[in-house]
């Protein structure tokens, strides 16, 4: 690790400890991941309080995540969740969703929270098709190569005023890369090139450094 990337772990850790970002919930959910073998790619602990307060400032009734793997984000953005609001979370993997659905009961949010087992592309025209939504905030953060096509979902089950969020859009400063082969950076791009053209879509992308290392947000509101 270099010195700025232990400096990043240093201030996150900082963060965390003076702003109590973290409880025995958020612990626990990172704790039962690790001991199932799940990748260690959830939000951090600033990033997932980001989340909440976002959730927050949107007055989100209604959320849909894209990406559950152990549920950190799930648990950060249910909590802001109002009595009788709603998260619908897409899983494609049935071991992260059992892992999932295990810290979201013990985190106290089983009845606000359903984790949908599948690819993502055949679970949301399913919820269209029950007609959930709109969603006043959704949380893109799975298979990258999919973005644009994500992106679009979220919009189509979205009302003006929704806020959509993209994960980790830089990738250690990757995402530059415009002849890139990685299909995850070119995901990426076309996503952020998807809601520049879109005029439904006013967004912005924001960099980021912590224990994720080097990455950042896209941001992007629906408006009328
Ligand atoms: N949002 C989580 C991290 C998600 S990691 C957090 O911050 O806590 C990405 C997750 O997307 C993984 O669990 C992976 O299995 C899932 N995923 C990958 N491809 C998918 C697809 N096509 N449909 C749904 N989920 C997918
Ligand atoms: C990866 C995926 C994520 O959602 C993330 O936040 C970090 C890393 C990955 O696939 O490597
Ligand atoms: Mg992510």
């Amino acid at each position: 690790m270099s010195t700025h990337e232990q400096q990043w772990n240093d201030v996150d850790t900082y963060f965390a400890e003076t702003l109590a970002l973290t409880d025995p919930a958020l612990e626990g959910a990172l704790k039962s991941s690790d001991a199932a073998g799940l990748p260690q790619i959830a939000v951090s602990a600033p990033q997932g309080k980001l989340l909440q307060l976002l959730a927050q400032l949107q007055g989100a009734r209604t959320i849909l995540e894209i990406g559950t793997l152990g549920g950190y984000s799930t648990i950060c953005l249910a909590r802001a969740l109002p009595e009788g609001g709603r998260l619908i979370t897409l899983e494609f993997d049935p071991r992260h969703a059992e892992v999932a659905r295990g810290n979201i009961a013990a985190a106290g949010l089983a009845d606000k929270v359903e984790v949908r087992v599948g690819p993502a592309l055949e679970s949301l025209p399913r919820l269209q098709a029950e007609g959930l939504g709109p969603f006043d905030l959704s949380f893109i953060d799975a298979d990258k190569v999919n973005n644009p096509a994500y992106v679009r979902w979220a919009l189509e089950l979205s009302r003006p005023g929704s806020l959509i969020i993209v994960d980790n859009v830089v990738r250690d400063g990757k995402v530059v890369d415009g002849g890139a082969d990685d299909p995850s950076v070119r995901g990426t791009r076309a996503a952020l090139e998807f809601i520049a053209a879109e005029p439904r879509l006013s967004g912005t992308a924001i960099q980021t450094v912590g224990t994720k290392g080097y990455d950042g947000f896209a941001l992007a509101v629906v408006i009328g």
